[in-house]
Formats: C-alpha cells, sequence, structure tokens
C-alpha cells in the first residue's frame, strides 16, 4: 500500500487517478476545493482523507499539512495535477490577471503542495514527485512551430513552461534527497479543459500513469515523459 495526494481530485484526470489508486488499495489525500466534493469522495472511496484547499492560496500549505499529519505519516507519491486552461490566445486580448491566476494554479501550486509534503516524503522507500505538465509547456514544441495557428492561450503556455522549469529545478535540488520529481504530458484528454485534438479518455491516461508511477524511482528524476509514449523534449 503506498500514500497518495492527488489534487484536482473532484472531477476530470485527477478523480480517475484517485479511482485507480483507491482501487489497487492505497491510502489516498484527494485535495479539492469544496466541503461537498470532500463529503462525495469521502463517501465513495475506502482509506481516503480528502484536504480541503484552494492552491492559489498559501493557506493550502497548513491545510495540506494538517490532514496529513493527522492521518499520513508518511506520503509517497505526490500527484499535482490540478489545473485550469486559459482563453486568450492574442495579445490584444491576453488579461494580466488570467496569466498572474495560470502562473498561480499551475506554478505556485505544486510549490505550496511541495512546501507541504516534503517532511512527510523524506521517510518514504520511494518517494515520487509527478507533475501535470502539457506538451504546450514544452519551449523546444513550441519554438519549433509545431502549435502554429492552434490558439493555445498564452496563459496555460507560460504557466506550464514556468512549472517545468520548477520541475527541473526542483529533480535537481532533491536528487541527494532520493525524491525522484518529474513532469509529465498525460495525452490529449476528452476532459473539461480539452484541446482541439483530444483523443484520450481519461481512465485510460490515469491507468498508465499509475503503471508507470509503479516503474520510476531516483533513477527516472528530471524526466518529461507521456507514460509509456515517449520523452518529451523540455
Ligand atoms: N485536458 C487535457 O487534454 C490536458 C492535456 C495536458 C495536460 N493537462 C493537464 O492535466 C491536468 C488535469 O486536467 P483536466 O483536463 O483533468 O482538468 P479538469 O477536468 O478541468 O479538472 C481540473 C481540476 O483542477 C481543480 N482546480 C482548479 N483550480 C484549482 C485551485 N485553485 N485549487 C485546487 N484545485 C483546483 C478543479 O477543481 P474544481 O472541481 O473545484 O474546479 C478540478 O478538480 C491539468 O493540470 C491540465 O493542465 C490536461
Amino acid at each position: 500500500m503506498e500514500k497518495v495526494l492527488i489534487t484536482g481530485a473532484s472531477r476530470g484526470l485527477g478523480y480517475e487517478l484517485l479511482k485507480v489508486y483507491a482501487a489497487r488499495n492505497n491510502m489516498t489525500f484527494p485535495l479539492v476545493r469544496s466541503e461537498q466534493s470532500a463529503q462525495t469522495l469521502s463517501a465513495e472511496f475506502t482509506n481516503c482523507f480528502p484536504i480541503v484547499a484552494d492552491l492559489t492560496d498559501d493557506d493550502a500549505i497548513n491545510q495540506i499539512t494538517s490532514v496529513l499529519n493527522s492521518y499520513a505519516g508518511n506520503i509517497d507519491i505526490l500527484i499535482n495535477n490540478a489545473g485550469i486552461s486559459g482563453n486568450e490566445h492574442l495579445i490584444e486580448n491576453v488579461r494580466t490577471e488570467e496569466v498572474n491566476h495560470l502562473f498561480n494554479i499551475h506554478c505556485l501550486g505544486p510549490i505550496r503542495t511541495v512546501k507541504a509534503c516534503l517532511p512527510f516524503m523524506r521517510s518514504s522507500e520511494n518517494p515520487r514527485i509527478i507533475n501535470v505538465s502539457s506538451r504546450l509547456g514544452s519551449l523546444q514544441k513550441m519554438s519549433s512551430g509545431e502549435f502554429l495557428n492552434r490558439n493555445f492561450s498564452y496563459s496555460y503556455r507560460m504557466a506550464k513552461a514556468a512549472q517545468n522549469m520548477f520541475t527541473i529545478c526542483l529533480s535537481q535540488e532533491m536528487q541527494e534527497t532520493g525524491i525522484s520529481v518529474c513532469a509529465i504530458h498525460p495525452g490529449q484528454l476528452l476532459t473539461r479543459g480539452r484541446s482541439t485534438d483530444a483523443n484520450t479518455d481519461p481512465e485510460t491516461a490515469a491507468l498508465n500513469i499509475y503503471e508507470w508511477s509503479k516503474e520510476i524511482n531516483i533513477t527516472s528524476t528530471g524526466q518529461y515523459v507521456q507514460p509509456f509514449v515517449g520523452e518529451l523534449p523540455w
């Protein structure tokens, strides 16, 4: 049994991840934004301890710590999945509030969860941090013109690129501690935040991430991958 904290577990990929880990007898800590979601998940899953927090707020750190202190002891896997898509793809329409908000969720959110979880990960036998990024965070893919004229938002692409830099910085800092840190592209998912070329149901993506998470350890730290598909260029 492993202890797994999954953010954004109320729906989409996060909920499917929760289902996969819970069904395989792991202890789960789904992070959701509302008490109602927390109650629903508590009733649906056994050995499940929801955390109610908004990841755009520093209070999330204490809210996570409080639940982990009460129930966890240690955390083996932290999956930073929570995130939203942006809107504006033309610079004339870009609002700094939107960019700020997406940076807060995709980049500062994982900083908050990592700060809260690190003390609980040091005693794990195979601690892993998985940041759910996107192919759209790849500077190399973007600069090659791969997504030209696709109208993806400034805010999302910039926030995921910043999150990727966080993954690189953290993986290098954590190297000596044995905590593995990776970024993943989960595929183009048929969820609320879907792209126009969405083709993967979130159940399949969650199962792939689960199977892949069993295989990784400190030797795989610093990767940017689509599980069972291949590595992405940073
Ligand atoms: N969809 C795709 O094709 C795709 C492709 C590549 C990468 N991704 C990434 O995969 C992850 C999951 O995507 P998805 O499509 O499953 O998204 P989704 O269905 O829109 O779900 C997003 C989740 O994030 C939570 N969330 C949003 N803002 C939050 C905040 N401030 N604090 C805490 N939780 C918050 C939502 O909670 P509420 O229910 O409370 O709103 C929800 O549980 C995201 O990081 C996304 O960028 C998605």
